[in-house]
């Protein structure tokens, strides 16, 4: 993988310079690291019978399975959506089957040369109250199925002897909000290490002084002795930028038994600093030296930069101000479910920084790994949240069950482990939790804020608050370092006004819900707006009854200047919470995605585009395929300030972007047009009324061909990497037949499969697993796999009377 794995196995420092001494040490067998993926038996709830499935992990084993209506029905009163009395909610988990049990089992073989070391199991997650045994002997147990977690293996196991792994896993009815998934969904690995070593997520990093002139590093090193006496040696830190050594130090140390801690200044001339636009990253190697073997090595990666959060004048990074144009993300990947897939979120990312988003909230739980080294690598501003719930209950068996007894080890394990990346600007300690109405509620606050206090005083700590007066009254607003604000533009004045001391954002913002291509007329505002057909409309102008336009989000943005940015509610569709259609059948998965749950932008996506990218923009939306004589509104997303629309050649006028309306403040409306086939263009112009860009919508004819558009022509053959297919349904001139509905069959010849389907309706039932699907308004995609093989992969889209599309994907050791 090209990936950039922390922790793993370290080139060894064979020759350094200590003083005046020229010291060899020698190379030895260091940490080892092994991904466990291949060859897990897995089996579905207590029939522990013979029938076990093969599976390769991450895994999850419901995404797979049909949908049922009856799987998560709840008649449930939902206080955040407004609720008060009970309603009959289906769908609200993505109605797929993540309740019940889960088994797996692995075999894993350890041999005489490892009977010296330390072994050591990690989960990046599972899904969830796993509890793991090794050799029939009780290993450990994780009931929060988002947490990080290790257990220490080497009591439990056989030498030279077959180890049988097993991990089971429970997902309890009404645990969730939302599709948590369900199994191993994230990485799972074994590590070995030399009896003294460097903890796991044992060291942290903080920079200060972090000028163009200089920087100062301090790692703080915890290791770990196991052996039964103490040991002479030494710690050695290099830090790299890139692969040159900028810096390093050596202590001499003695390692008393047990945890030894250490704390080390290395100063560093001219640092690159990390920002969004420059995400520089810099690495330190940890090595341990006892007997003048290095015995262990240990990456961990950080960066410099400064972060400062002011009441008036919003965030600065790097002295310089930066407003969050962020988004939140739940953590499924649509048609791949919960299981983690790194290229797969590398798409998603991709696809956020094209449209102008600098940051990211990972809601509303601590996210696999990867999406903050992400965060790190890509130049996205990171919230890392903890927990949608605390003692008070939201879902009967939610994380309230676990609040007394994990609540502290589940907050430090995500501080412990995020704390050393650059990108991460705060600690969400929770989302819209219940103790807002309650009068002791900043208890809880406090007793959380000051576990990140203790923990790593270099961030602050922040929530999201849907309840404004109750969170305020109670004190918990008081009890975070920077309160944010859910849905509550038209507050933001009046709370600073109120509490200007406070450094506020909209930690979630608009909800805005629409579905790609359903265009409703007359384009107008929709609240809480349900539609015969249960779909949203695709001018971005339905919302919730506590959301908003993203265009309300944006003026308010603007008159703020204290505002320190906004997180929309959502980067993506995810499966759940099919709002506002949480009664109906057949609903599944959100509407609130900038981009739906295949992966296809919405309109949308061009809409904050041209308010959050330095790229010009100009987009025309609905499609132009109507009934003659039909009134139709057209909008255009666009930066450009004025523009002159022509059907058929004929001016239909000039709009400008004018302030004093919120709606002609961020797009540009032609509200009341007669419909006629043909060309209907847009022409952006200057201040002289020069044309300086156009674009244009024809009306398609009959769907004659597929097209495929892929995201990738090249990947790694790792038997991982993910191609994002997309299948047009188009007309002899290549026109998007924008309601096209046919049905498209995948074959994939080669050193690939097709792993998943998708098209973006939230009403459709279809697998995420079988090779064809209906194209939703004219689009469907292929998500396909490479194989280890190194060559091409072939993926064939046919559909009934349309002429056939291929696409060809070489895989490549390396790229
Ligand atoms: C918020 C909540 C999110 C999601 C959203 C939908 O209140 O924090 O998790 O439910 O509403 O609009």
């Amino acid at each position: 993988m090209l990936r950039q794995k922390l922790n793993l196995l370290i080139v060894v420092l064979i020759s350094y310079t200590c003083g005046c001494n020229k010291i060899t040490l020698t190379e030895t067998n260091q940490r080892e690291e092994i991904r466990l993926t291949d060859n897990w038996l897995f089996q579905y709830n207590d029939t522990l019978s013979t029938q076990w499935e093969e599976v390769n992990v991450p895994h999850d084993w419901a995404i797979s399975m049909p949908f049922d209506k009856m799987i998560d029905m709840q008649e449930v009163v939902v206080l955040e959506d407004g609720e008060r009395v009970p309603k009959l909610r289906t769908g609200r988990t993505g109605a797929l089957p993540h309740i019940g049990k889960g088994y797996y089992k692995k075999e894993l073989h350890f041999n005489q040369k490892d009977k010296d070391k330390k072994i050591f199991i990690q989960f990046d997650g599972a899904m969830s109250h796993a509890k793991v045994y090794l050799n029939k002997q009780f290993v450990g147990t994780r009931p929060y199925g988002y947490s990080s977690f290790e257990f220490d293996l080497t009591p439990f196991i056989n030498f030279n002897k077959k180890n049988l792994l097993e991990v089971h896993l429970e997902n309890k009815p009404l645990s969730s909000r939302w599709y948590p998934g369900a199994g191993i969904y994230r990485d799972v690995r074994i590590v070995k290490t030399n009896p003294i070593y460097v903890e796991n997520w044992g060291t942290y990093i903080t920079t200060s002084n972090s000028t163009k002139n200089t920087g100062v590093v301090t790692i703080k090193t915890s290791v770990i002795n196991s052996l039964k006496k103490k040991k002479e040696g030494k710690l050695i830190h290099s830090i790299f930028y890139n692969d040159k050594r900028v810096g390093e130090e050596t202590t001499a140390l003695t390692y008393q038994q047990e945890k030894n801690t250490n704390s080390t200044n290395i100063t560093i001339d001219a640092p690159h600093l990390w920002s969004p636009s420059t995400p520089n990253l810099y690495h330190v190697i940890t090595q341990v030296v006892v007997d003048n073997k290095v015995i262990d090595s240990y990456k961990s990666q950080f960066g410099f930069r400064t972060i400062e959060f002011t009441n008036n004048d919003g965030f600065f990074l790097n002295g310089k101000p930066l407003k969050f144009k962020g988004v939140c993300l739940h953590h499924d990947l649509g048609p791949l479910g919960a299981a983690h897939n790194y290229s797969a979120l590398k798409h998603r990312l991709l696809k956020m920084k094209e449209m102008g988003a600098n940051a990211i909230r990972s809601t509303h739980n601590p996210s696999d790994p990867s999406l903050v080294q992400l965060a790190d690598e890509m130049g996205f501003l990171f919230i890392a949240e903890a927990f949608d719930e605390w003692e008070e209950p939201k879902t009967e068996n939610g994380y309230n069950t676990l609040w007394h007894e994990w609540a502290e080890k589940d907050l430090v394990s995500l501080i412990h482990r995020d704390r050393n990346h650059p990108s991460l600007i705060m600690w969400s300690i929770g989302n819209e939790v219940r103790e807002q109405t309650k009068e002791n509620g900043a208890e809880n606050t406090k007793f959380l804020s000051d576990i990140c206090h203790r923990e790593d005083p270099t961030r602050p700590t922040t929530a999201g608050f849907n309840n404004w007066k109750g969170a305020i009254n109670n004190g918990l607003a008081d009890a975070v370092d920077l309160p944010g604000w859910n849905y509550k533009p038209n507050l933001y004045k009046r709370i600073h006004k109120e509490h200007p001391d406070w450094k506020m954002y909209g930690s979630e913002t608009a909800s805005t819900v629409s579905t790609r291509g359903e265009y409703f007329f007359p384009a107008k505002e929709g609240k809480h707006k349900k539609r015969p057909n249960l779909q949203s409309s695709a001018f971005d102008l339905d919302f919730p009854s506590w959301g908003q336009t993203p265009d309300r989000e944006f003026r308010a943005q603007d008159q703020n200047k204290f505002i320190m940015g906004e997180f929309v509610w959502t980067g993506y569709d995810y499966l759940g919470e099919p709002t506002p259609y949480n009664e109906e059948w057949p609903t599944k998965s959100s509407y609130f995605g900038i981009i739906d749950l295949a992966g296809i932008p919405k309109d949308r996506f061009y809409l904050y585009k041209s308010k959050w990218s330095q790229e010009k923009v100009l987009h025309l939306l609905p499609h132009w395929n109507w009934k003659k004589g039909q009134h139709v509104s057209v909008h255009c997303y666009t930066n450009y300030d004025r523009a002159e629309l022509f059907l058929n050649g004929k001016s239909l006028g000039v709009r400008s972007k004018d302030t004093s309306k919120l709606y002609d403040s961020y797009r540009l409306r032609w509200d009341d047009i007669i419909f006629e086939e043909g060309e209907l263009k847009v022409v952006a112009l200057d201040g002289e009324n020069n044309p300086i860009a156009e674009t244009s919508k024809q009306t398609a004819k009959n769907p004659y061909q597929l097209k495929i558009d892929v995201d990738r022509e090249e990947v790694l053959a790792n038997g991982e990497e993910i191609v994002y297919a997309t299948v047009s349904v188009v007309d002899k001139n290549g026109n998007l037949c924008p309601r096209a509905a046919n049905l498209v069959q995948f074959s994939v010849e080669g050193n690939g499969k097709l792993r998943a389907v998708g098209n973006g309706n939230p009403t459709s039932l279809e697998s995420f697993v079988a090779p064809k699907r209906l194209a939703f308004n004219g689009k469907c995609v292929a998500i396909l796999q490479s194989s280890k093989t190194q060559g091409q992969f072939t993926l064939t889209a046919k559909a009934d009377g349309l002429k056939p599309a291929t696409v060809t994907i070489q895989t490549a050791l390396s790229l």
